[in-house]
């Protein structure tokens, strides 16, 4: 059975980030031939056009560790009903220096968590938007617009609650399926099919 490798981007640069904690469950709730790791933004500086010639490591590590999943999995806070920053300077370094777009024909699903009622629904938009001129393959269904409580995910354990998990096991199913379909196929899987 083939092995999926899945990038897991946390749109919060916090060390105690629920959007991060989110991530995790996710992640544990699938099967074992999706792997996932973080990749991970603190590092970067703010993106300048001005060193696209001489690209920063930072954003060299971003691209590099983009195109070397088979997909992306974006979870991300709301702040000020917009994307945070720290993510959005992420997407440009990723969709530059100009041609070298790291983020096309990348399948992407997104989720994210607030404490808030609409649960990061307005930075999901905005970020399906950025995502769509990035030529991401972007998941559609289901929408993750998660309002966590204190006892949705354990303290100590990091496991979700009953009902969160319930929500999250379907998200994860959808998003299998989805990577299977639209993952890049290995170079042996094209030369089977063409010489069929
Ligand atoms: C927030 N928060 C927030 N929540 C929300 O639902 N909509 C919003 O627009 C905002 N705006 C916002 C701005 C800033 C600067 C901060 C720091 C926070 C609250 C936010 O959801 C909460 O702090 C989450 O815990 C942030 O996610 P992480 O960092 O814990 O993953």
């Amino acid at each position: 059975m083939r092995t999926f490798k899945i990038g897991y981007i946390v749109g919060s640069t916090s060390a105690h980030s629920i959007n991060r904690k989110l991530a995790i469950a996710i992640s544990r709730l699938a099967q074992p031939h999706f792997e996932f790791v973080e990749i991970p933004l603190c590092e970067l500086p703010v993106y300048n056009r001005d060193h696209d010639a001489d690209y920063p490591q930072p954003g060299n590590h971003l691209k590099a560790a983009i195109e070397s999943v088979d997909a992306v999995l974006i979870v991300t806070p709301e702040y000020n009903r917009g994307i945070p920053g720290a993510l959005k300077n992420a997407l440009d370094f990723a969709s530059r220096p100009w041609g070298t777009n790291s983020f096309a024909g990348k399948p992407v699903a997104i989720a994210g968590a607030s404490g808030g009622p609409i649960g990061t629904a307005v930075a999901q938009f905005q970020l399906r938007g950025t995502l769509g001129f990035l030529d991401a393959i972007v998941m559609g269904q289901p929408e993750a617009y998660i309002q966590l409580t204190e006892t949705s995910i354990d303290e100590t354990t990091g496991e979700p609650s009953e009902s969160l998990a319930g929500f999250l096991r379907g998200y994860v199913a959808t998003f299998e399926a989805f990577v299977a379909k639209n993952a890049e196929k290995p170079d042996d899987e094209y030369q089977e099919s063409s010489a069929a």
